[in-house]
């Protein structure tokens, strides 16, 4: 793997209260899958498609007379195609594999990272854990991106082990991308809005499945003076993020148990509400409810603005074949449908007007700290994560005034 050299260790990971410990074999186990990612999607992914250009698809115009016609068809002919059967393999196993290294990681050491996220959050009125959300069963239904148990599932009281497991593999599939505190996301959107928007000051912000709160943190302390409300329907999720988050220092942030479908807060409350890789893991009928309520709890003059993988309308069929290979073979089931969707129009159907809707692609911030020698926006082994960021706004209460 030639790539070995330039890509980081998951000991240059940042340090927080609740990280879990590794040992130099379990470090080497990440190093490897982490090496293994990009060895994937470097080297032997460029000759899946070389494979589906010299062999499948000449095939396929050979008994169809035509080239295919969606990602679909595609997928059902490179089934059969053994390069793309390797590849598909290898990834599905380096997955597997991440969460069975996470999770030997975060087993052995449960009892120490449960007891210092009950010592940190002890009395906080920061959490607020509600035992009588139910996880939706889109959230459950499946092992999302081979979870076991998912981000809900609690093995012992007080469980932060799907967290820990979380926060500790995400650098691994990532191989560094999203920066030492994986929160390239969120550094993107703060850095975007002091760009795009100078001059805006949020009083409140939320943020919709906020996981451990990798992207919300960086909101928190950009914006020290905003009351922060990050939500989850997960309480594993919920108690790990908090108490990361205080020992990051991020202390107007709250973590509140509540589903974003129905959330208690009165209309028209935040000013700033974002989510982020956070759609696609919903449903159909969750979305345009969770954007109803995106609708009615954003204060005149507010923004909403979400981070995700790029959207498929308009790009080339091969690539988004490749791209659903996370629905089929990841139990990402929602992945495929919510890529397919005008996200224009799911907003317009939610009550935005259609003429405020913005979309602009995001990278993550490169960190110097883990990749010192890279070129400008570009870590140093040629790719870097880029979402697409889409939102909109409702005028302001002046701007309102001034069109009646
Ligand atoms: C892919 S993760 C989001 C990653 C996270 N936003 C970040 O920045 O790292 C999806 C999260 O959404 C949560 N979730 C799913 N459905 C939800 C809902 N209806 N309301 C609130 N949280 C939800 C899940 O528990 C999970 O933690």
């Amino acid at each position: 793997m030639n790539n070995k050299a330039n890509i980081p260790s998951w000991s240059q990971l940042g340090r927080h209260a609740m990280l879990p410990e590794a040992s130099h074999d379990e470090v080497a186990r990440f190093d490897l899958l982490a090496q293994m990612n990009v060895f994937l999607s470097q080297q032997l992914a460029p000759g899946v498609r070389l494979s589906y250009e010299k062999r499948t698809l000449p095939a396929f115009v050979a008994e169809h007379g035509r080239e295919p016609a969606d990602r679909h068809e595609i997928r059902r002919a490179m089934q059969k195609d053994p390069a793309f059967q390797f590849w598909s393999a290898l990834r599905r196993n380096a997955m597997e594999q991440r969460q069975q290294a996470g999770r030997s990681l975060v087993f052995r050491q449960l009892g120490r990272l449960v007891a210092a996220a009950e010592r940190i959050n002890r009395d906080k009125p920061t959490l607020r854990l509600d035992p009588s959300v139910t996880p939706p069963r889109y959230a459950t239904a499946v092992d999302i991106h081979c979870m076991p148990g998912g981000y809900h599932t609690e093995v012992v009281e007080g469980d932060v082990s799907a967290a820990a497991n979380y926060d500790a593999g995400i650098f691994v599939t990532t191989a560094g991308m999203l920066g030492s505190y994986s929160d390239g996301g969120g550094q993107a959107i703060v850095q975007w809005l002091a760009a795009n928007r100078p001059g805006f000051r949020p009083r409140r912000i939320l943020d919709i499945g906020c996981t451990v709160g990798h992207n919300v943190v960086p909101l928190a302390l950009a914006f020290p003076d905003a009351e922060v409300v990050a939500v989850d329907v997960s309480a594993p999720m919920l108690r790990y993020a908090h108490a990361r988050a205080q020992s990051l220092g991020a202390h107007n942030l709250s973590f509140v148990q509540a589903n974003g479908e129905a959330l208690d807060y009165p209309d028209e409350h935040f000013d700033l509400i974002t989510t982020a890789m956070f759609w696609h893991e919903t449903s159909s009928s969750a979305l345009p409810r969770i954007l109803a309520e995106i609708q009615r709890l954003l204060a005149p003059g507010g923004i909403t603005l979400h981070l995700e993988q790029p959207q498929y309308p308009g790009m080339d069929l091969y690539e988004q074949f490749i791209r659903d290979w996370d629905t089929y073979n990841n139990n990402e089931p929602f992945w495929t449908v919510m890529h397919d969707l005008d996200l224009r129009q799911v907003l317009a159907n939610a009550g935005f007007a259609p003429e405020r809707y913005f979309e602009t692609t995001m990278a993550a911030l490169v960190d110097r700290s883990i990749f010192p020698q890279a070129g400008e926006g570009q870590q140093d082994y040629g790719r870097t994560a880029a979402w697409t960021a889409f939102g909109t706004s409702k005028p302001s209460r002046e701007e309102q005034h001034a069109a009646h």
